[in-house]
């Protein structure tokens, strides 16, 4: 078999056969494909599209590239999470101890940030101590007794993606609905978790810009989920503007602290509260309204948040900081940015929001770049509020002066400012499962 014939095969648009999907994947991942061959082949995909077929051969031959998690020990209450990556997405914070305080077992592999999208690692190594890599073996005894473990990316999961995934970073071959389908969903099938609930963001800050691409890869990634025997749902939710007010690491931990305090209860809480919901009805076959209210109660009566603290101190983080988190490093420099002008905000560029958090330092330009887990914004005002000249937007923290200048001017060519009030958007637009 030949890479060339593959690639010319996908380019005049028929459907490769299981066989060439394998030998691509073994070949791309062991080295004996070199790089260009294998863009060549994301890029013919990119126009050709693939069929459901190919999709799901593809998954199992990335999903299989590497190690696989074995959770059979935890039966049917593994649970995972997935978000298709937006800005201020902290949800995989409070979800986790939710779910964990009612009984699920959630073990979880998360990402760092990158470009324009924040990662959970990042954030979690905003606590002092918290150990994102863990032994196998402490990683499921943390899911066995706490409930809820989340780590980075293992050595050696589905090591195709990774090669791919960043090959495809470079070759504007992200945007393809069977490549991000068959990315996530090999992640999650090696990961092992039987219940997987599935965050697909729509909007200007995520990869689908609009509802429609993000029901086509939600309903793609969910049909491959079920085709593997998991239990698996999606929800579609809005991406116009960041979820929640706070933007950068220790900013959006303390913000994921004050919804499992229940005193926040905004976007940020409903989404939790919905994907928390969903997690807990594929783990026990609750109805959707007897687990939203066992959710809601984990957060009053403070079970949620102990769960939290509980977690974090298993993981080596300091639980100190989650009850008085003052005690968090600030930022040398905190800058109110204040409107020019008045009138209603009609929406946000979100892409350009996180990148002028990157600017501030809350994230990287690119692969390898150290980040300030204090640095980031707090928003002030989110879509339908109404500004006079002079209210103050946001705040940007920063310990790098120099970039706040940048970072202003990003921020106020990002914001849509309108005369008239539009009517609001659906948070949650879809449920599949
Ligand atoms: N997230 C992933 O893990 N893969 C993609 O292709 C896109 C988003």
């Amino acid at each position: 078999m030949r890479m060339y014939d593959i690639i010319e095969k996908k380019r005049n648009g028929h459907e490769l056969n299981e066989n060439e999907i394998r030998f691509f994947v073994k070949g791309f991942t062991d080295g004996t494909i070199p790089d260009y061959q294998a863009s060549a082949l994301m890029m013919a995909i990119y126009f050709q599209g693939m069929t459901e077929k190919e999709t799901v051969c593809l998954t199992d031959a990335m999903a299989k590239s590497g190690d696989t998690v074995d959770l059979s020990r935890f039966g049917d209450l593994s649970v995972d999470k997935h978000s298709t990556g937006g800005v201020g997405d902290k949800t995989s914070l409070i979800v986790g101890p939710i779910v964990a305080s009612l009984g699920g077992k959630v073990s979880k592999m998360s990402g760092r940030g990158l470009g324009h999208t924040g990662g959970t690692v990042d954030k979690l190594e905003s606590i002092d101590g918290y150990k994102t890599t863990l032994t196998n073996e402490e990683f499921l005894n943390q899911v066995e007794n706490v409930g809820l473990a989340i780590i980075g990316q293992s050595g050696n999961l589905t090591p195709a993606d990774k090669k791919l995934y960043a090959l495809r970073d470079v070759t504007a071959t992200v945007d393809s609905i069977p490549l991000i389908t068959s990315s996530i969903m090999s992640k999650k099938l090696a990961a092992g978790s039987h219940n997987i609930v599935l965050d697909v963001k729509a909007g200007s800050g995520a990869f689908m810009k609009t509802i429609y691409d993000a029901e086509a890869l939600a309903e793609q990634m969910v049909k491959i989920g079920k085709s593997c025997n998991r239990n698996i749902a999606a929800v579609i939710t809005d991406m116009n503007s960041p979820l929640g007010n706070a933007i950068g690491n220790s900013l959006e931990v303390i913000e994921a602290v004050k919804v499992l305090k229940g005193e926040v209860k905004n976007d940020l809480y409903e989404v939790s509260v919905q994907l928390a919901t969903l997690m807990l009805s594929l783990c026990f076959g609750w109805s959707e309204a007897e687990a939203e209210e066992k959710v809601i109660s984990a957060i009053e009566n403070g079970s949620a948040f102990s769960k939290m603290k509980e977690w974090i101190k298993a993981q080596g983080g300091d639980e100190k900081l989650l009850e008085d988190t003052s005690l968090f490093d600030e930022a040398e420099f905190a800058y109110e940015v204040k409107s020019d002008e008045a009138g209603y905000i009609d929406g946000f560029d979100t892409e350009k929001i996180g990148l002028v958090s990157v600017r501030l330092g809350a994230g990287r330009e690119k692969k390898g770049d150290s980040i300030d887990y204090s640095a980031g914004i707090i928003l002030k005002k989110k879509c339908s509020d109404y500004v006079s000249k002079g209210d103050t937007l946001a705040v940007f923290f920063t310990n790098n002066e120099s970039s706040l200048k940048d970072a202003e001017l990003l921020f106020k060519d990002s914001l849509i400012i309108s005369s008239e009030k539009s009517e609001e958007r659906p948070l949650i637009y879809k449920i599949i499962k």
